[in-house]
């Protein structure tokens, strides 16, 4: 019986007329209905009620309300007005979420194979948590053939989660205690900070990079970090290939990572959520002139029970909607405890079915990964050939689909800039979103994917282009 039906003569209905008067604690009549908090206090936007019979909230959950998630302001203005070439032209383009548009045909034609997606009797019982067998298997099987790890991965080594914010989570859950830290190389993607934050309670400390080389942390960094943090710090977590930046870390780096952490009894989580779109020859490109990968003895990970991986198929397979996930360790004391309580990460049998079939047809996998870093190294040369030709600085890239572009041009600040942009028709990330230091350097970069068809990223240029020519305009008016 619902609850409202059981309690009827007694509560829900008949309070729901006094509720405007009787919930909510007596304060002055010009003000009577709300009770502000201090949090509200603190911040004039936010509205914060302290029901007194209404609704109850936990001190997380007011923390949470009362934070801004700067790209969700954007967010909403795009979802009302999105562009779409025949039914909403003049609509704001979508250049700022982490998509790849580039296969959705591919795609769809094989998941929407009736012998791929046809959902079974089977299928409408649970699931096991961590995922099928089959499917660790085939993950297990595509990882080992694509990132060739020294010691192989199998169905042990895996954990399939809905996502890899919901995995990082989870990972917080079981590595961290609430109130921990983490080092993160900054600018960092804004999920290590609301994906571990909000459930976990576990929190970033921001590292500097070389100042001339964004990619490069120095050990001095990680020190300084670990020694100016106000909470206990636990790992450190690195996205390699790195967001915003689309570039991976050097074969040097990483292993710097790896050995400090070992050398301070950190754990290290590399999130690899974009580890198949590395369209540029990762291996000669990150190993320094007159070196070879045996130079860094890295045939073995320094601290293989600490290192955990992530990865997933938002984006190296363009299926973002479809919430997966998967974490990588060879600890079996993490596995187990990760294992425990991936049911509340579990992800629907019927996805795991498609999965299942997608990798196991090993032909097609591996081409449409070679075919979306075709793609992708296409696309990021047509938008840096344009913004070469426009003046317009950026970090190269060598991986992933977006670029971290220079718009100090427009001599605005970030926000209102950002702001200009969406009025000119183009949602892009501002450096804010990555919580990037609050200087002038560092401020006024913005994150461009170029995951899209070539009309779409064109017009999304022109419309960038025309916003600074206006703001140049005025300047001289
Ligand atoms: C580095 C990184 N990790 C994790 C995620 C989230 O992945 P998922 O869609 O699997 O939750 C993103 C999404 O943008 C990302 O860029």
């Amino acid at each position: 019986m619902p609850i409202a039906t059981a309690l009827e003569p007694i509560s829900v209905i008949s309070n729901k007329r006094n509720l405007e008067f009787n919930n909510f604690e007596k304060v002055p009549s010009h003000n009577r209905n709300l009770k502000v908090t201090s949090i509200q206090r603190n911040n004039k936007k936010a509205r914060i009620f302290k029901p007194l019979n209404g609704p109850k909230l936990s001190k997380r959950a007011l923390e949470i309300q009362n934070e801004e998630f700067l790209l969700s302001k954007g967010i909403i203005i795009v979802r009302n007005n999105k562009y779409h070439t025949e039914t909403n032209p003049n609509g704001i383009i979508n250049l700022g979420t982490a998509e790849n548009k580039l296969n959705n045909v591919e795609m769809l034609s094989k998941i929407n194979d009736p012998k791929i997606s046809t959902v079974t009797p089977e299928q409408l019982l649970y699931g096991p948590n961590p995922g099928s067998d089959r499917l660790r298997e085939e993950i297990a099987k595509l990882l080992n053939r694509h990132f060739n790890p020294k010691v192989l991965l199998s169905k042990e080594n895996i954990c399939v989660g809905n996502g890899c914010g919901p995995l990082l989570n989870l990972c917080g859950e079981v590595l961290f205690d609430a109130g921990d830290a983490f080092l993160v190389p900054e600018p960092f993607y804004g999920g290590f900070e609301a994906d571990i934050k909000y459930g976990a309670r576990v929190y970033p400390v921001p590292v500097q990079h070389e100042k001339d080389d964004c990619l490069k942390v120095s050990e001095e960094a990680l020190e300084e970090a670990l020694r100016n943090s106000s909470r206990p710090v636990k790992g450190i977590i690195i996205a390699n290939p790195n967001n915003p930046f689309g570039r991976c870390y050097s074969a040097e780096q990483l292993l710097l990572f790896c050995n400090f952490a070992k050398s301070h009894g950190l754990f290290v989580i590399c999130d690899e959520i974009y580890g198949l779109s590395t369209w540029n020859d990762i291996v000669t490109e990150n190993i320094e002139e007159g070196k070879t990968i045996e130079d860094y003895e890295c045939h073995y990970l320094p601290d293989p029970q600490n290192t955990h991986g992530l990865w997933g198929f938002s984006k190296d397979f363009c299926l973002n909607g479809l919430r997966i996930g998967v974490t990588i360790s060879y600890s079996k004391t993490v596995m187990a405890a990760i294992q425990k309580i991936c049911f509340l990460t579990c992800i629907p049998t019927n996805i795991d079915n498609i999965l299942v079939n997608i990798l196991s047809d090993e032909k097609w996998t591996d081409e449409f990964i070679l075919n979306n870093n075709r793609k992708l190294f296409k696309s990021y040369n047509h938008l840096t050939n344009s913004l070469n030709a426009h003046g317009i600085p950026y970090v190269k890239g060598d991986s992933g689909f977006f670029i971290y572009i220079d718009l100090h041009q427009a001599g605005l600040d970030e926000y209102d800039l950002w702001m200009k942009l969406l009025e000119g028709g183009l949602y892009i990330s501002p450096s804010q979103a990555f919580f990037s230091k609050d200087s002038y350097e560092e401020r006024n970069w913005f994150r461009i994917c170029f995951a899209v068809e070539q009309a779409e990223l064109d017009l999304s240029l022109d419309r960038l282009y025309k916003v600074l020519d206006n703001l140049k305009q005025n300047k001289l008016n």
